[in-house]
């Protein structure tokens, strides 16, 4: 029990596979060996029984006694087995397969290599791009549409094409914002005025193709068009009126609002705002004075 230990002998995996396929191999021999001895002893049976015992004797195809086809088909099945021996199990048997397999990996780990180090010349140049492609979208978002207005409690804005009330600051606060910016409106808001507004470029949105405007006056067909026109504009202002509004909620995002503390009869209105949409970001109430007849308050909305 508390002897010497017994020294038994080590046989490694690499030795251990190259028993197995010896020992494979002798029973691949053997077995043809065995084919071999069966094909020689058949062929004589099968001659004997012909020639001597007339088993089938007479029957011929081609004129040729059909034993010689019987043995000529199994000497074909003996040469296929010796070459399976010898060629196929030899050359192409589990390690042939193995090899090829390694090859393979081998093959495909230069070609990933490869792969990886061309990427890593690379991403300094891509990298780039994606800063140059969030500059442009940076660019893109710098352009704040917003739309300016003046609403009563009842969202009324204009009757009879002319707005309802006269609010002196309310004026100052439109002329100070929308001052060197585009201004898009629509064709019934552009004609309520008595002439274009200086420092502003305009732009005009109506349906009518041949639609006249003074010089410098841009007129388009949509207001996709007239957002198009007015890309260069940091801010461009959408100054109504309420049909031009209306479509313009959607694209905006801003909201400068005059909220007029009164309701009023009228026959354009702005849209309602959708808190879930709009956020107010700032808000300043003015009473009523001697300039001015109503209460209001300067509202800024930003979308969410
Ligand atoms: N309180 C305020 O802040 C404020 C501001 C601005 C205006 N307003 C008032 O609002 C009223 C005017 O508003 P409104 O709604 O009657 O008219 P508007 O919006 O000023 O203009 C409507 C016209 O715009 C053109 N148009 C509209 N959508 C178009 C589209 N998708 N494509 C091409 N053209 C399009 C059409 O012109 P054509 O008919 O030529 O095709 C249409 O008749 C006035 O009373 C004005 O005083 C108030």
């Amino acid at each position: 029990m508390f002897g010497k230990k017994k020294n038994i002998p080590e046989i490694d995996k690499d030795q251990l596979e190259l028993i197995q396929n010896a020992q494979k191999r002798i029973r691949q021999k053997k077995r043809l060996y065995v084919h071999f001895v069966l094909f020689l002893i058949g062929s004589i049976f099968i001659i004997a029984a012909n020639t001597v015992l007339g088993i089938g004797k007479g029957v011929q195809f081609f004129q040729i006694d059909w034993f010689v086809f019987a043995i000529l088909i199994w000497l074909f099945l003996l040469l296929y087995h010796t070459f399976n021996v010898f060629v196929t199990h030899k050359f192409m048997g589990k390690a042939w397969e193995q090899k090829q397999l390694d090859k393979l990996v081998t093959e495909q780990k230069i070609r990933i290599e490869k792969i990886k180090n061309e990427l890593k010349k690379e991403a300094p140049h891509i990298a780039e791009s994606d800063i140059y492609n969030e500059e442009l979208a940076l660019k893109d978002k710098t352009c704040e549409i917003t739309i300016i207005v003046a609403a009563a409690e009842n969202n009324a804005i204009g009757k009879d094409n002319k707005l309802i009330w006269h609010l002196s600051n309310d004026l100052k606060r439109f002329k100070t914002l929308t001052n060197g910016h585009h201004i898009i409106m629509g064709r019934k808001t552009f004609e309520s005025f008595p002439k274009p507004l200086p420092n502003r470029i305009h732009v005009v949105i109506t349906r009518q193709p041949e639609y006249k405007a003074p010089e410098g006056v841009i007129v388009v067909n949509s207001l996709e068009a007239a957002i198009e026109a007015s890309k260069n504009d940091s801010q461009p202002f959408i100054i109504g009126g309420g049909e031009i509004y209306k479509q313009a909620m959607a694209m905006a995002d801003k909201i400068e609002l005059t909220r007029v503390h009164e309701t009023f009869e009228a026959d354009a209105f702005f849209p309602e705002i959708d808190p879930a949409i709009w956020k107010e970001t700032a808000n300043t109430f003015h009473k009523k004075d001697e300039k001015h007849d109503y209460e209001f308050s300067f509202l800024t909305y930003v979308k969410k």
